[in-house]
């Protein structure tokens, strides 16, 4: 493995843990190596000791383990325009693979900003690191893939210059969560919800990413990208496509990946409307888990604009869903953690128990938890015990952790690496796919680009986010789930 920017967060957070969990399951393959290239002055021992505190953070570090992960980790200093420096690497690369009888496979992991990609992508030509004889190359890149359409169709002709599709990895981590694979799994290994999961049973979808924490130290970052490009365009469209999803015919990865992006085809058919179908927010000041917290203008930037809120409407238009709603949902800084996809069913076509409102009971809710407490939870009426025909919501749940004994189910990064490892791309976006979730949500990003927001900060840290998100449901007569 090489990974590009290896001095970030992501690094350091995300995949040398990844690699870690994986060693210590004994799914790393073996021999293995990962060889990092950034711009700061380390050398191997230093940057295996920087790497040590993500590792102990992230998961339960045992000495050994790491220790043998340690010495399979390499440092090449180098800057990423630099002919030179790509030479060196590829030097370092062949030295590593010879060391340590590692056949001619290599992929490279993006962790860079996006803003190198390209440059990156002409190192590994240039060099010739892109290419082997007798091997596999494979390529890693993160999201957001682009910043809007025109420039994801530019980065990929770059990426397709020197990689064929086959090779080409693009990352988003929600889809190696355990639950978001349980999606498919429910609908489509079980018989019984199938044949309700459309618009006569189904009367709308919500689907929630709320965050407790802030923008951290990616403000810069985030201050260009906004929550429309760092979480609508690629988590919230995912998990959408894979709730609305047609039965694929096989688990392959073109069969599944066809699919998603037929439901793509689906919502441009009716395009939303930035101004009625949409409302953003960013958070002031406030508190969260009992602790003051900054507002984004303190943390970032004082007259910044950039969302850190976003809710959507959606439609989507095919046989299945046509006049089902869907909406999106989510946001730095708000009450608590917490992903998920709601499908709220329709009511019975006849109510026959007396004396109660059948609106005032609630309907009747499947939920897939994607986080914390990873499960499924039904939401249902029952009778209240007693002489009389009382009814309520009842819930029953599948919870991850009971049901197979694991604490916390393995990081969704991990599951990722080893796909790209066994060449397995069911779980990655393909190119059109990505083009497609740009054109949805480019007019967004530019309408409110042109129309800045008079009321920003619109919502305290620590609460459900700006009341007129409450009101894009009410219009309809709906509600957020609080499940
Ligand atoms: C990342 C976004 O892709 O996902 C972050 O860039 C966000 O801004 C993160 O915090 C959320 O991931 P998770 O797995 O914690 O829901």
């Amino acid at each position: 493995m090489v990974i590009f920017g290896a001095g970030g967060d992501l690094t350091r957070r995300q995949l040398i843990p990844s690699l870690y969990e994986l060693a210590t399951k004994g799914m790393l393959p073996t021999p293995f190596a990962v060889v990092a290239f950034s711009r700061g002055d380390r050398d191997d021992d230093l940057f295996r000791e920087l790497m040590r505190p993500g590792v102990e953070e992230e998961c339960a570090l045992r000495e050994g383990s790491w220790r043998e992960l340690a010495s399979a980790m390499y440092y090449v200093a180098g800057d990423f325009g630099s002919a030179d420096d790509f030479a060196t690497l590829a030097a370092r690369v062949r030295e590593v693979r010879e060391e340590r009888g590692i056949p001619d496979n290599v992929f490279f992991h993006m962790a860079a900003p996006p803003s190198f990609f390209e440059t990156i992508v002409r190192g590994l030509d240039g060099s010739g690191l892109a290419r082997s004889t007798d091997g596999w190359r494979r390529i890693v890149i993160e999201k957001p893939f682009g910043e809007d359409r025109a420039s994801a169709e530019e980065l990929d002709r770059e990426v397709r210059a020197v990689f064929e599709e086959k090779q080409v990895y693009r990352i988003d981590h929600y889809l190696g969560k355990e639950t978001v694979q349980n999606m498919l799994v429910f609908r489509f290994a079980n018989p019984g919800f199938e044949p309700i999961w459309n618009r006569n049973f189904v009367d709308h979808v919500q689907i929630t990413a709320a965050e407790d924490v802030g923008v951290g130290t990616r403000g810069a970052f985030y201050e260009r990208t906004g929550i429309v490009r760092d979480m609508v365009q690629n988590h919230l469209l995912q998990l959408l496509c894979l709730t609305a999803i047609e039965p694929p015919v096989g688990f392959e990865a073109d069969s599944v990946r066809a699919e998603t992006v037929k439901v793509l085809d689906g919502l441009a058919v009716t395009p939303f409307d930035p101004k009625e179908d949409a409302v953003r927010g960013q958070y002031g000041p406030g508190t969260v888990d009992g602790v003051k917290v900054a507002g984004y203008r303190e943390e970032v930037e004082a007259a910044s604009t950039t969302p850190t809120f976003a809710a959507v409407r959606l439609t989507l238009d095919n046989w299945r869903w046509a006049g089902v709603p869907f909406y999106l949902r989510t946001g730095k800084r708000l009450h608590q953690k917490r992903t998920q996809v709601t499908v709220h069913f329709r009511p019975t076509p006849h109510f026959m128990f007396p004396g109660m409102k059948r609106e005032d009971l609630g309907a009747n809710v499947l939920a897939f938890r994607l986080q914390p407490e990873e499960g499924i939870i039904h939401r249902f009426l029952a009778k209240r015990p007693g002489p009389e025909v009382s009814l309520t919501p009842v819930t029953m749940d599948f919870a991850y952790a009971d049901a197979f004994g694991v604490k916390e189910p393995p990081r969704a990064y991990a599951w990722l690496l080893m796909d790209v490892m066994q060449g397995d791309q069911h779980l990655f976006a393909r190119a059109d796919w990505i083009e497609k979730a740009w054109s949805l949500v480019d007019p967004l990003v530019d309408h409110w680009a042109d129309t800045p927001p008079e009321d920003f900060p619109n919502y305290a840290a620590g609460t459900r986010g700006p009341d007129a998100a409450e009101e894009l449901l009410a219009r309809d007569g709906r509600r957020w789930s609080e499940l």
